[in-house]
């Protein structure tokens, strides 16, 4: 599908810790639809700062029965973003806004009894409140663990908003916090949830492990690769673990020196690209196809351009292409051909993609 941004307006912005903010938009009634969300998605947030186009993700913190579009920003050290809205955002602004995507959320099911476990760390903690308040209400005879780490007490986003989640859903929801620069009694919630501490979690603190449903892992990029490290060498299947990475990492001189001969190979190069109904030939005319298909005047979508978010999938239906960071995709997806078009390249002629599909 080609991007659709709309311009909506701030609400408010909430404060939530001394370096964290939620912006709440008003959506109005005719794009109430559109802006329909599933909890763990995200939004990508478009503005021009400094004479230059900037888009972010934010997941949304809301529940879909909230009716309430919010996401949640923390600042980061020279992030230009995040500081203009630690700074510069407020109520009654505009800021154009991507209709919600994603694939870090699951079917609930009223009828379902479930185990939903997350690891959530600093930010990352916010698609994960959108799933447990939508687990917790939608589905009666479920329940959910959260492990949460921070630094300190005051880091802690969503503090209150979790305890009232506790108080709420007695015996339904169990809460475990983890602060790294804050000592208590408890020594295992002494630290960063780390490998050992992960695995000291799951042990201790899960009844039966082997019986979770679904596992929802989104924070630092270390704490996301021990926790999942620990459920894959438990055993747990892959299609139970759910990611949603933030960010990426550097790829290594050997993906990247391989990247750049593709590249140079597939300079000039012909593909075919379907987007919103219409296919057109597109050259390969940059360093990925979707740069290539934006060049040509085609609205494809993307937010972090770095294989994260998934905002720029299609589906290849010719051909091969060769695709460098996947985070933003589950293995499903890549058998049955979808690719992120901000890190692919095409590999010969007669390439194909779709957007749409
Ligand atoms: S734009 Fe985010 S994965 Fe391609």
């Amino acid at each position: 599908m080609a991007e659709h941004f709309y311009p909506l307006r701030v609400a408010e912005i909430v404060p939530e810790t001394e370096e964290a903010y939620s912006i709440r938009f008003e959506v109005p009634e005719e794009l109430k639809d559109a802006f329909q969300f599933k909890a763990g998605q995200h939004l990508t947030l478009r503005t021009e700062l400094g004479g230059e186009e900037v888009r972010r993700n934010y997941s949304l913190c809301t529940a879909p029965a909230d009716e309430e579009l919010m996401v949640t920003v923390k600042r980061i050290a020279g992030g230009v973003f995040s500081n203009w809205v630690g700074e510069q955002l407020k109520a009654g602004d505009t800021l154009d806004v991507m209709t919600p995507h994603g694939s870090f959320t699951t079917e609930f099911d009223p009828s379902a009894k479930r185990h939903y476990v997350g690891f959530a760390g600093g930010s990352g903690i916010t698609p994960v409140i959108s799933l447990v308040r939508t687990a917790l209400s939608v589905e009666p005879g479920s329940r959910f663990t959260l492990f949460y780490g921070n630094r300190d007490s005051n880091s802690v986003i969503f503090l209150e908003a979790l305890a009232a989640l506790k108080d709420s859903y007695l015996g339904r929801f169990e809460l475990y916090h983890f602060l790294s620069d804050e000592e208590g009694d408890v020594e295992l919630f002494n630290g960063m949830l780390d490998r050992e501490t992960c695995d000291e979690a799951i042990e201790h603190l899960i009844d039966q492990p082997e019986e979770v449903d679904a596992w929802f892992i989104c924070g630092p990029g270390p704490m996301m690769d021990a926790a999942e490290a620990a459920l894959l060498d438990r055993g747990v299947a892959k299609e139970r673990i759910h990611i949603e990475r933030f960010t990426a990492g550097r790829p290594s001189a050997a993906l990247a020196a391989q990247m750049a001969a593709l590249q140079e190979e597939a300079a000039g190069l012909t593909l075919s690209v379907t987007l919103d109904g219409r296919t057109r030939k597109v050259e390969f005319s940059a360093a990925n196809i979707l740069d290539s298909a934006r060049e040509a005047g085609m609205p494809a979508p993307f937010a972090c351009k770095a294989g994260v978010c998934a905002t720029c999938r299609a589906k290849v239906t010719k051909g091969k292409v060769e695709m460098a960071a996947r985070y933003g995709l589950t293995d499903e997806e890549i058998a049955a051909g979808y690719v992120l078009t901000c890190q692919s390249v095409p590999v010969g002629e007669g390439v194909a993609v779709d957007y749409d599909a």
